[in-house]
């Protein structure tokens, strides 16, 4: 195991430190960046299918449901189609409305989550088509899908999912690239841009992974905390519930994400000076409000940890430390802002020292309802 570990005290660290490698390995071969070309055998195939499709119904479990909101996103702005987003668990049991035009895509790591492979099943029976975003290669998901686009990140062996996180939403905004270049709803000078920042995703998240013994030092200072709030918005919404989710999966502190303007309605009753706010607080994507979210956080004495952009020097005035992601695209911000939020509760579990890659109570893969 020590030899399969790389040198890494865990797995969930080695799969952390995978990610430049695994996203590459993700659009390697799928994308001509210099020709404009995104090739992808399960969406050339049923191209058609695809781009008549009236509503996408996204289908998970977990963090892949995380990477699915943040796909909402992304399909919404570039493609311009409607996106639902549902637990598996409860879109198998309410009878849900489907039609012939919806496409769904289904996204598991595992390739073996009962609730997701039980809604999968209830699509097709309503004559949807679906599509599959799996890792495992043969899995029963990619299986009983109609079609589908692997992530390729290699096995994941950690129960806390990092790296088939970055990787769906590669895949993910892969194949929202493709669409709406095809649908031309986004211009063809935007879309060589965008695939040639995505090429640049892996050098930056190697940039990313240089903060970490910054970031050890943070979960030093707050490894007690009872309690944590994570805040985003937009795309990095769904980033600040999947940071929550990892910090309670590995190392049981409580942790909810919120979206950071819905914090008045809530979260904020429990902000005292001995609450951790990690905030996402990059330059794109309502920069401007999130600062003003962090100023009422800290006039309640919070104390707040700003995920930021390279250079910024507003946030850091304000927030107690502040962890800089390098600049991209705001679409594509979530596969930079998730990697310091997997090292920090990766960091406060060993120091709290719980079983990292096998917390009590969760299974890598849940194939029992
Ligand atoms: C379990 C794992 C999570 C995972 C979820 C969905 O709860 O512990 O890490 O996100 O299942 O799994 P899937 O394989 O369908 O992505």
């Amino acid at each position: 195991e020590q030899i399969e570990k790389g040198g890494y005290d865990h797995f969930m660290l080695k799969e952390i430190y995978e990610q430049p490698n695994a996203i590459s390995d993700t659009y390697r071969g799928r994308i001509r960046v210099a020709e404009g070309i995104i090739k992808m055998a399960g969406i050339d195939d049923n191209l058609a299918k695809l781009l008549n499709a009236k509503r996408i119904i996204v289908i998970a479990c977990g963090t892949s449901w995380h990477a699915g909101l943040v796909a909402e996103y992304i399909f919404e702005e570039l493609v311009r189609i409607p996106v639902e987003v549902e637990y598996a668990s409860e879109f198998r049991y309410r009878n849900p409305v489907i039609h012939q035009d919806d496409v769904v895509i289904a996204i598991s790591q595992s390739g073996e989550t009962a609730d997701t492979m039980a809604a999968i099943k209830l699509a097709k029976e309503r004559g949807a088509f679906v599509f599959g975003v799996c890792n495992v290669v043969g899995s029963s998901i990619s299986r009983e899908t109609h079609a589908g686009a692997y992530t390729h990140a290699g096995p994941e062996i950690g129960v806390a999912s990092t790296k088939a996180f970055t990787t769906q939403i590669t895949v993910l905004s892969l194949i929202a690239l493709k669409l709406a270049e095809r649908k031309g709803t986004i211009s063809n000078s935007d879309f060589h841009y965008y695939l040639q920042e995505l090429e640049r995703i892996p050098e930056k998240v190697k940039d990313a992974l240089e903060s970490n013994d910054h970031i050890k030092l943070i979960a030093d200072t707050y490894k007690n905390a009872r309690n944590f709030l994570y805040l985003g918005r937009g795309y990095n919404f769904p980033v600040a519930l999947e940071g929550a989710l990892k910090l309670k999966e590995i190392s049981y502190i409580h942790a909810e994400g919120y979206p950071a303007a819905e914090m008045k309605h809530g979260p904020i009753a429990l902000i005292d000076e001995q609450m951790p706010v990690v905030v996402i607080a990059t330059k794109k994507g309502h920069y401007e409000k999130v600062v003003s979210n962090i100023q009422e956080i800290k006039s309640r004495k919070g104390k707040i940890i700003g995920i930021v952009t390279e250079g910024d020097e507003t946030v850091k005035r304000l927030a107690d430390h502040v962890i800089e992601i390098p600049e991209t695209i705001e679409f594509l911000t979530p596969l930079l802002t998730t990697i310091p939020l997997q090292l920090l509760s990766y960091h406060i579990a060993v120091m709290l020292g719980k079983n990292v890659d096998q917390p009590r109570n969760l299974a890598k893969s849940v194939t029992v309802e």
